[in-house]
């Protein structure tokens, strides 16, 4: 066991300590997050047999009422954000509305997340995730909406954790990404995963091809190309269905996840403030790409707060040759 390995909390904490007139808010505010994504990942490995799957409102032996995972998930980043005295606003996939922090308890910042991502996963053992971006509160008066809408070049921090084959928090505090390992023997997040790059080129895409018949040409091509060995050596198809997993694989291995406009859903499937952005700052810090085909996704203003966003993210190289062929097929 190494004496002096850097947890989590440690590493948060000395990032604070470079940080001219930081209050130690931010830290107490990732410590609740890290509390809630303990919970949420025992819970996970625990699912099948404390009967955490199915629906909402089914009781237990004891005849208590047995709480879906995702339900259970949005409860404890709430309970677990609200009573860290560091946060003015919440706004949560799981709610349709912003949740507004009693004046008592009332910090600065800002949160948006998705406490579990990948619901289609949750009940056939596939890796899940949960996600989050963090803003700062502009000045000193109650929250507003506005407060909830800001940009994600505004972002203070972002992060995620993945329920995988093992559990794993990624961390951006705005210089650099970090991996954190949780440790299921202490409890503790350890940090495994130094300063993560994204390889500047990969070999993989990641996308759903079922909705090939609702893609625009432009996507068409790109997803052929990449198919073609007359083209280059073909790439490989990689589709886990979390946007945590395929985004997690993206970073380790490089390549592109795509999650693009179709003709069914013509702003793609994923939501801007706690999917889109999160993953688009830490990709940045990871020094890859994230643009939703005409600017960057952290340049996007957003206007409500569960609005989506077509997504292209990862490698640069590949991520510039997708906005390179959407551009020729718009000319
Ligand atoms: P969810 O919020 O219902 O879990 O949906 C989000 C998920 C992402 O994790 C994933 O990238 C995407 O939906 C997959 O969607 P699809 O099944 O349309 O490919
Ligand atoms: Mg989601």
């Amino acid at each position: 066991m190494d004496s002096n390995c850097i947890t989590l909390t440690r590493f948060v904490l000395a990032e604070q300590k470079k940080a001219p007139g930081a209050t130690g808010e931010l830290t107490q505010l990732l410590n609740s997050v890290q509390t809630a994504v303990k919970v949420i990942s025992y819970a996970v490995r625990k699912a099948g047999i404390t009967k955490l799957f199915g629906t909402a409102g089914e009781t237990n032996v004891q005849g208590e009422e047995v709480k879906k995972l995702d339900v259970l998930a949005n409860e404890l980043f709430i309970n677990m954000l609200k009573s860290s005295y560091t946060v003015a606003l919440l706004i949560s996939e799981e709610n349709e509305t912003v949740i507004e922090i009693e004046t008592e308890r009332r910090g600065k910042y800002i949160v948006a997340f998705d406490p579990l991502d990948g619901s289609s996963n949750i009940d056939c053992l596939v890796s899940i995730g949960s996600i989050f971006a963090i803003w700062k509160k502009t000045d000193n008066t109650a929250p507003t909406l506005a407060d909830g809408l800001q940009p994600g070049n505004q972002v203070v921090a972002a992060g995620y954790a993945l329920y995988g084959s093992a559990t794993m928090m990624v961390l951006s505090l705005g210089s650099g990404v970090n991996g954190f390992m949780l440790d299921p023997s202490i409890g503790e997040f350890i940090l495994t995963d130094k300063d993560m790059k994204i390889p500047q080129k990969g070999n993989i895409y990641s996308i759903n091809e079922g909705y090939t018949h609702l893609w625009d040409d432009a996507i068409k091509e790109y997803v052929q190309n990449k198919k073609d060995p007359s083209k280059g050596k073909p790439y490989n198809a990689r589709y886990v269905g979390s946007m945590v997993a395929d985004v997690h694989r993206t970073i380790k291995y490089g390549g592109v996840f795509i999650y693009p406009a179709t003709k069914a859903s013509p702003n793609g499937k994923l939501r801007l403030l706690y999917e889109c952005i999160p993953m688009a700052f830490i990709m940045t810090q990871a020094g890859g790409a994230a643009s939703n085909g005409q600017i960057p996704i952290l340049d996007i203003q957003p206007k409500t707060i569960h609005e989506r966003s077509p997504i292209f993210l990862g490698s640069p190289d590949d991520v510039d040759e997708i906005l390179q062929t959407i551009q020729k097929h718009k000319k």
